[in-house]
């Protein structure tokens, strides 16, 4: 006999007292000798005072669909009760709590797992073997019906096998719904950062820790510095995520984190990390894409975006224009062909004594400045060329700022930075606008850290208004790099192909798939 998915929304948590109701609903109709609501009672007791029980519900939205206990003994973990509700029966959820009972039984170094099964329940005695259980024994008269049970025993041997069952319920559960609650985690580059989000839109919480004054020091990001801070980070950061979502492990049905692109050793710190978790917790693990993550912040605000979109993508490492066809469809329609905006941003400011991060610094001294007091070149303007004009270049003028203040000693930084950035800008915002026109968007989004550059986002809404374009700009903290973008493109990752392989590592140089 098959076993069918469990329901969409199954939830596995801790059993409460406040279940006691509907576990008697369900014990009632599930055993011929059902415990009194006052034993139940006494186990959730002991799972507080001694430790030596683990009962778990399996809840779908507010209905208990089903419930389970373990009772640990010496090197033994015995299951006391693994029943479900008659409306919940044939739809996985006994597999789900005996998955998550074989994980508590490992956690608290059982060797063995034993429990009881009627002989003629063939059905539940299947659903034992899938975990690697062997019949130990009959046991005459166990059941008051004076029907035989057969005493299922993983043995010593089997023990192992206690590891390979969750991961075979794993797969064959459904691996992410409406309600998924997903555990972002993102270590590519300088920030470290967690974030606990539903649905892929609700962020229940996003804690980024930045290491911008650890590398402010040298001028830039160091990459072994880096892998060393986020080593640091990385469970205070989870541990507050969880905290701040006001959930606990068991609540969490994915962990989705970055595995690529980025530093090496920075990504495997929270790849390492997200694959533990997913491991220990028994739920999917899905690798994420930095840039498809970027992408996604935009859904993260406004989930009623329609396509095609146009995004541009303005980070420290690229620049592109993207097109985006639907979920997980992109096209490529512009890039840059040497530096990327972020990057000129942190050259020239480092170029111009004003440190690191450039961007927000330039930004900033901008505001102060006249962008008209030098012309700098604005590359690759017209429609000719690759991509029908929709590629850019930015190493250009960065060289020309050097070569304006090598010839102007005496100019205000303020004016150089406001005309540095207008030029920058102008361009970001032509070529976007002319990539809305050409594919027929039905918005424009804006994403990556340079998303936070003020004057880029007044200037695009302002074309976008005259334009007659929707047009989406991410709040700030969702440009620069975050945990939720990761929790959310792995939400919608894991919709559409399942689960990543805990083989995957850490990708540096990984690439979006582009049609
Ligand atoms: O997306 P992000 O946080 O990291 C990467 O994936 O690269 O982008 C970081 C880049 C840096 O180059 C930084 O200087 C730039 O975004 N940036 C800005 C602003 N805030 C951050 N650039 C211009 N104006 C800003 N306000
Ligand atoms: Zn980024």
């Amino acid at each position: 006999m098959r076993l069918g998915l469990a329901p969409r929304s199954l939830t596995i948590r801790p059993l409460r007292r406040r279940d006691l109701r509907g576990v008697m609903d369900i014990e009632r109709v599930s055993y011929p000798k059902p415990w009194s609501e006052a034993v139940f009672r006494g186990e959730l007791d002991r799972v507080r005072s001694s430790g030596d029980r683990c009962y778990l519900a399996a809840t779908s939205g507010r209905t208990l669909a089903g419930y389970a206990g373990l009772m640990f003994a010496v090197d033994d973990a015995h299951v006391t009760n693994i029943a479900v509700g008659p409306a919940h029966r044939r739809s996985g959820v006994g597999r789900r709590l005996l998955a998550e009972l074989a994980w508590a039984a490992r956690d608290r170094g059982a060797l063995a797992m034993t429990l009881e099964v009627r002989v003629s329940n063939l059905a539940a005695q299947r659903l034992y073997e899938s975990f690697g259980f062997t019949t130990a024994g009959i046991r005459k008269n166990y059941y008051e019906d004076v029907e035989d049970s057969a005493r299922d025993v993983a043995s010593r041997g089997a023990g192992a096998r206690l590891h390979s069952a969750p991961r075979r319920a794993r797969s064959r559960g459904p691996a992410v719904n409406d309600a998924s609650i997903v555990l972002g985690i993102e270590t590519s580059c300088d920030e470290t950062a967690a974030a606990v989000v539903r649905n892929g839109v609700d962020v229940l919480s996003s804690v980024v820790s930045s290491q911008v004054e650890i590398h402010a020091r040298f001028g830039g990001v160091v990459p072994e510095v880096a892998s060393r801070a986020h080593l640091e980070s990385i469970n205070p950061v989870i541990g507050r995520a969880l905290a701040e979502a006001g959930l606990g492990p068991h609540s969490i049905n994915a962990v989705a984190c970055t595995v690529g692109p980025g530093l090496i050793g920075a990504l495997l710190v929270g790849v390492s990390a997200a694959k533990a978790l997913a491991l220990t917790w028994r739920v999917p693990f899905v690798g994420v894409n930095h840039h498809e993550a970027h992408l996604y912040t935009a859904f993260l605000e406004d989930p009623t975006l329609e396509f095609p979109l146009v995004v541009l993508l303005v980070s420290g490492g690229h620049t592109m224009l993207i097109e985006m066809l639907d979920h997980g469809t992109y096209r490529l329609l512009g890039r840059t062909i040497d530096d990327a905006a972020g990057e000129a941003y942190d050259k020239v400011a480092r170029y111009l004594g004003l440190g690191y991060p450039g961007g927000p610094a330039i930004d900033a001294l901008a505001g102060h400045g006249d962008p008209r007091a030098v012309a700098f070149p604005r590359a690759m303007m017209t429609r000719e060329g690759a991509n029908d004009g929709l590629d850019f270049s930015f190493s250009g003028l960065k060289t020309s700022v050097v070569n304006f203040v090598r010839g102007h000693p005496g100019a205000a930084t303020a004016d150089i930075a406001a005309s540095f950035q207008a030029a920058v800008v102008d361009v970001l915002v032509t070529k976007t606008r002319r990539a809305a026109a050409q594919v027929g968007a039905r918005g424009i989004v804006l994403a990556g850290g340079v998303a936070a550059n003020s004057s880029l986002r007044a200037e695009l809404a302002e074309a976008c208004h005259r334009d007659g374009m929707r047009c989406f700009l991410p709040s700030c903290a969702l440009c620069t790099d975050n945990a939720a973008m990761i929790a959310a493109a792995g939400w919608h990752r894991l919709r559409a192909d399942g689960p990543t392989p805990l083989t995957i590592g850490a990708l540096p140089n990984l690439r979006l798939d582009f049609v």
